[in-house]
């Protein structure tokens, strides 16, 4: 049997050598992240891109079993931004020179909120000449749907599969029509077709999830050969299903090192994706994103949703900088590059170096 390091080494990695990989502990776990760090830098430099991140509505159609605005808790107090809101976000990211921004929202498919979603993307690229790149985040839709917010300008999608085998992902969603395991592949396949620059992810640390999973999980990742990936830790919330199994996961230490060994691994495996450090690593260790960083990933996204409304986009309880205003944040974010030897890139979108390729290739 190959050595850890022998492993380590190798191109292309099978499932075993992936278990093997995401096991490691102690000085092996050590290596398994200096060598991310090393090919991140060799590939894509120590820039950190930044996405201003809108949370459009807290409506929500579904019931995931994780989420603390699934649309059956009924303690939240629900909310959608006004146009100039949203509008006055993306013009806070321009002047903040954040270069993209991201737009998430609960998920809805009703003809009020397409429209109004091809409507905003529209506003928004009016803005200094189309100067801001968009992602989307906005759930399962019809490929019509998608094909329209793309023409009316966004040009990146993240779409989590949360769980890429079919199994744990009806653990963790109710098996009902409105939660189709197959409908969400398919989401993902028609955003990969219409030119999307297509980014998913999953949690790590949920109930139910083995080793096996994820190794499941990052070699779903290589075979859609997406553009982006977004892991972070899950996190109970009282006010869902899920809670109940709160004592039968890894501790909050081991669900944050198992995302960074997740992350450091997809680097090694996808060296030009982009890769997010995500906000949940922040809630569970205050130095999580930059942790997240020094292990492969490569964009931030800093909340730019007005404040008072922020209480009330609680995914998970305990999210970080939800009282900071975003000039803080924009300051704060600057220092904790520094102080790891990476600096933000301002007023660039950032593009997938993967997806670049790719399309200058065809
Ligand atoms: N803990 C961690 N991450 C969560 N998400 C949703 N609920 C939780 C939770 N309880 C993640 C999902 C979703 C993203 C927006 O937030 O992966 O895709
Ligand atoms: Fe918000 Fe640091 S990013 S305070």
């Amino acid at each position: 049997m190959p050595s850890f390091d022998e492993i380590l080494e190798k191109q292309s990695f099978t499932k075993e050598d992936l278990k093997l990989l995401l096991a490691a502990e102690g000085e092996e776990m050590s290596k398994l992240f200096d060598k991310a760090l090393k090919t991140k830098l060799k590939y894509l430099d120590n820039y950190v891109h930044l996405r201003g991140l809108i949370e459009y509505s807290n409506r929500c159609a579904k019931y995931c079993l994780y989420c603390g605005v699934r649309g059956k808790n009924t303690k939240v107090e629900r909310y959608t931004l006004s146009d100039e809101e949203v509008l006055e976000c993306a013009h806070l990211a321009h002047k903040l020179g954040y270069g993209s921004v991201a737009i998430q929202s609960g998920e809805r498919d009703d003809k009020e909120f397409v429209d109004k979603i091809e409507y905003l993307v529209k506003e928004i690229k009016k803005i200094d000449n189309g100067s801001l790149g968009i992602t989307l985040s906005l759930g399962e839709q019809t490929e019509e749907t998608y094909r329209r917010w793309f023409d009316a300008g966004a040009h990146r999608y993240l779409l989590r599969i949360e769980a890429s085998d079919e199994d744990l992902y009806y653990k963790i969603h109710p098996k009902d029509k409105k939660h189709d395991f197959r409908k969400r592949l398919e989401c993902i396949d028609s955003l990969l077709h219409l030119g999307y620059q297509t980014g998913t992810g999953v949690m790590v640390g949920l109930p139910f999830q083995t080793l096996d999973n994820l190794a499941d999980d990052l070699m779903f990742f290589k075979r859609k050969d997406v553009a982006m990936v977004g892991m972070g830790p899950f996190i109970p919330h009282p006010d869902t299903p899920l809670y109940e199994y709160k004592d039968q996961i890894p501790s909050a230490k081991d669900r944050m090192n198992l995302t960074l060994k997740m992350i450091a691994v997809l680097r090694l495996m996808m060296p030009e994706i982009n890769m997010v450090a995500a906000t949940a690593n922040q809630t569970v260790d205050p130095l999580g994103r930059e942790k997240a960083i020094m292990v492969g990933a490569n964009v931030i996204m800093p909340n730019l949703t007005p404040n008072e409304f922020r209480e009330n986009y609680l995914i998970y309880p305990d999210k970080a900088c939800v009282k900071d205003k975003p000039d803080q944040c924009q300051t704060c974010l600057d220092l904790r590059m520094e102080s790891i030897g990476h600096k933000v890139l301002y007023n660039a979108w950032g593009d997938s170096k993967e997806f670049t390729n790719k399309k200058s290739d065809r």
